[in-house]
Formats: C-alpha cells, sequence, structure tokens
C-alpha cells in the first residue's frame, strides 16, 4: 500500500486521507475562503513575498484573519517539501466552521488553514504549443481575489477542454482579460502585451516576473488592453502561470496564430525564464 502525502491542516501535519474538514466550513458551505499557489524549485519557495503579499491583500479584501506571520508560513511550508523535485505548494485560509449556515460573517470562528504540496507534472507538448479558445468571461467583477470559489473558472475551463483547448482566453466587453487559470500575453507589432491589472484580472506572480525580465532585456513591453480583434492578429500569444509557466498558443478558434508555429520571442522569453528560475533558487540557499 502507498504511504498516505503528508498534509498540513489546522496547526497539524498529517495524512491526506485523515484530514477532515467540518461540513460546516464556510470553505465548503459558500467557497468562502481564498488560496495561494507557490512553485518551489529545487526546495526553495519561488517569489515567497510576492506570494505572500497577494495572500495577504486576498486576506484583506475578503476580511479573513490571517492566523500567521510570512516567517510562520514559511516554516509551515518547509516540512511538506521535497527539494529533490520541481514541486508546488497550495494553501488555502477559509473564514472557518461557524454552528449555523447564515451568509453574513459568523462572530468567534477561527480560520481553517489546509496546505499540500504537490509535484509539477511537466506540461506535455508545451514546445509544441497548445490550442485556445475565447470565451465571454462571465466571472464576477472581484477576480483580483485569489477566492477558492472557482466556479466561473472551472466552467468555462472545462468548454475549452470540450473544444480540445489546453485553455480559454476571457474577453469582456470585447477585450481579454486573462485565461480561466492564467494570464494572457500577445505580441502586436513587436510589442509584448499584456492586459492591466484591475478588479477583472488576477494580478499574477508569473506575469511580474515576465514583465521584469522584459524590461531588464530590452524587449518592448507594455500593459494595455487587448481587444479581441486585435489578439488576433498577434504574432505570438502566450499563457502565464506559476503551474504552467509561459504556454505558447499555436491555435485560437480553430486558426492559426500568426503561422502556426511557437514564436521567436516564446523562445527567448522561456529561456530567459528558466534562466531566472536557476539564479533564483541558487541565490536562496
Ligand atoms: N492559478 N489568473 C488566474 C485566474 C489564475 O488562476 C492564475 C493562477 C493566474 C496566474 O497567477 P500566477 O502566475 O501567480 O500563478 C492568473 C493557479 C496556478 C491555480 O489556480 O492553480
Amino acid at each position: 500500500m502507498t504511504k498516505s502525502k503528508k498534509v498540513f491542516l489546522n496547526g497539524k501535519y498529517i495524512a491526506a486521507d485523515k484530514a477532515n474538514v467540518s461540513v460546516m466550513d464556510r470553505g465548503f458551505l459558500f467557497g468562502d475562503g481564498i488560496y495561494e499557489v507557490i512553485p518551489v524549485y529545487q526546495g526553495n519557495l519561488f517569489r515567497f513575498d510576492s506570494h505572500l503579499e497577494r495572500l495577504e491583500n486576498s486576506l484583506n479584501l475578503t476580511r479573513i484573519e490571517n492566523p500567521y506571520s510570512r516567517e510562520q508560513w514559511r516554516e509551515i511550508m518547509l516540512p511538506l517539501i521535497d527539494s529533490s523535485k520541481d514541486q508546488y505548494i497550495y494553501f488555502q485560509v477559509t473564514r472557518g466552521a461557524a454552528e449555523k449556515r447564515d451568509h453574513a460573517f459568523p462572530a468567534g470562528v477561527k480560520p481553517t488553514v489546509f496546505m499540500m504540496c504537490n509535484d509539477i507534472a511537466p506540461f506535455n507538448g508545451k514546445e509544441d504549443g497548445v490550442k485556445a479558445i475565447s470565451l465571454i468571461d462571465n466571472r464576477w467583477s472581484a477576480c483580483n481575489i485569489k477566492a477558492i470559489a472557482l466556479l466561473g473558472n472551472i466552467l468555462l475551463r472545462q468548454q475549452a477542454v470540450e473544444h480540445d483547448c489546453a485553455e480559454a482566453i476571457l474577453v469582456r466587453e470585447g477585450y481579454v482579460t486573462e485565461g480561466s487559470a492564467s494570464n494572457v500575453f500577445a505580441v502586436i507589432d513587436g510589442i509584448l502585451i499584456t492586459p492591466p491589472k484591475n478588479n477583472f484580472i488576477l494580478a499574477g506572480i508569473t506575469r511580474d516576473v515576465i514583465l521584469e525580465l522584459a524590461a531588464a532585456n530590452n524587449i518592448p513591453f507594455a500593459e494595455d488592453v487587448i481587444s479581441l480583434d486585435a489578439l488576433k492578429t498577434a504574432s505570438e500569444i502566450w499563457f502565464a502561470s506559476s503551474t504552467r509557466e509561459i504556454l505558447p498558443v499555436i491555435e485560437l478558434d480553430g486558426l492559426p496564430v500568426a503561422n502556426g508555429k511557437v514564436g521567436q520571442l516564446w523562445h527567448r522569453m522561456n529561456e530567459l525564464l528558466q534562466a531566472y528560475k536557476t539564479s533564483y533558487a541558487a541565490s536562496e540557499k
């Protein structure tokens, strides 16, 4: 029998198959909670402070108490990590379990904290590019909160999958917001463009890293709106996220992106990102 993996739940490390949460937990009843995903390369938490800053922002916006300091969060993560492989820490904080189901915040409940560490599975076919579909972004207007309530994102991703696509490109009033679980980049007229941060997108940490790498390497870039019409003229389209890094799109809505081949700039940015990951891990040692 394979040993059940260890997870962290409310102050204790326990086997995943023994980790139980109350049915009265507001995460279960309402999706009332927030989460984070931090990649771990060579045992090092990638951009730990940026992820914790975003966690603090999500907690402030949802008015859920932060049970730990940054250093306590880091201490909790370390025992779950196997530094021999690339992994990611997933953790969530819900408002906690109340005595009765009531939409308004209950008094005196303690947040529920759950954390696990999973392997980052290599994404098959990354170098070959993926297909994408554009869909109407019908999610709520507080997408800057990294909420565990992901029903909107799930329904959109499922539509993409059913169209044989790796990801959906979401469009609100004619303009690209983000992917169902990623940010979107496009190369238009030689400029790398990604939509600006606002309440309709999650401020991706990978997105920040890509923009920093572009700035440091004289790659022309802009944070600007992208209409779906403009996107269709792009020479390159990418998705960016912690678990998939940067993923080139070679087909949008059944039509090839430019010549239907992975673009030059993707290759360059992917090299820069891999080098940055390695140097970041080394600098943390
Ligand atoms: N999702 N936008 C959405 C809606 C996301 O869910 C994600 C990541 C991103 C990219 O953020 P980052 O670069 O910080 O991972 C943008 C994670 C990976 C997930 O839900 O599993």
